[in-house]
């Protein structure tokens, strides 16, 4: 079989000039769609779960739920849907962030965590830090506290691991793979 190293080299695709020209957008559905694969990196990341004494996964809305929910389980913790606005039936928390050309707004359920619960953030990508920020500080609101942020992607150049370190000093980082 293959290793971390080997599936995360040859199962995530480059897409130039998406979802606009200069743009490379980083695709892992090949990675997803083999199951040993998909084993591999969730495994990395429930390890991680695991090391920072979470006992509980946020999983960030849309791509972060793919991961999220099976590090959840693999970890042996609870899953938080951070959804995006509107979405959640009772009563919320809600943080805006800014995205390229538009604000966004996300929220999580104001009983999510238990008081003072140890809480790793799960998504796939850290672009410029803002979705990872912005989850944080709904953890926080929620009296939880955020002691990690695990991606399976960072992309180095927007520096959002200095974003999320200065917005979250006492969280640790950790990324599969720095492109
Ligand atoms: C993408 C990606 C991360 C975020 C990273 O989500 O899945 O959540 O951007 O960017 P940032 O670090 O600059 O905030 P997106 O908002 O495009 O939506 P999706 O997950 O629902 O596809
Ligand atoms: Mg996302």
């Amino acid at each position: 079989g293959e290793d971390l190293s080997k599936v995360l080299a040859t199962r995530i695709l480059d897409v130039p000039d998406y979802p606009k020209p200069g743009v490379v957008f980083k695709d892992i559905t090949p990675l997803l769609g083999d199951p040993e694969s998909f084993a591999l990196v969730v495994g990395a990341m429930a390890e991680q779960v695991r090391a920072a004494g979470a006992t509980r996964v946020a999983g960030l809305e849309a791509r972060g739920f793919i991961l999220a929910a099976p590090v959840a389980l693999a970890a042996g913790v609870g899953f938080v849907p951070v959804r995006k606005a509107g979405k959640l039936p009772r009563a919320t928390y809600r943080e805006d962030y800014v995205l390229e050309y538009a604000t966004a707004t996300i929220e999580v359920h104001r009983d999510a965590f238990a008081p003072g619960e140890r809480v790793m953030i799960v998504d796939d990508i850290l672009a410029t830090g803002g979705t990872a920020v912005a989850a944080a500080n709904l953890v926080r609101d929620a009296g939880a506290v955020p002691v990690g942020l695990s991606v399976l992607m960072e992309l180095d150049f927007l520096q959002g691991r200095r974003r999320f370190a200065k917005a979250v000093p006492d969280a640790g980082i950790a990324t599969l793979l720095a492109v």
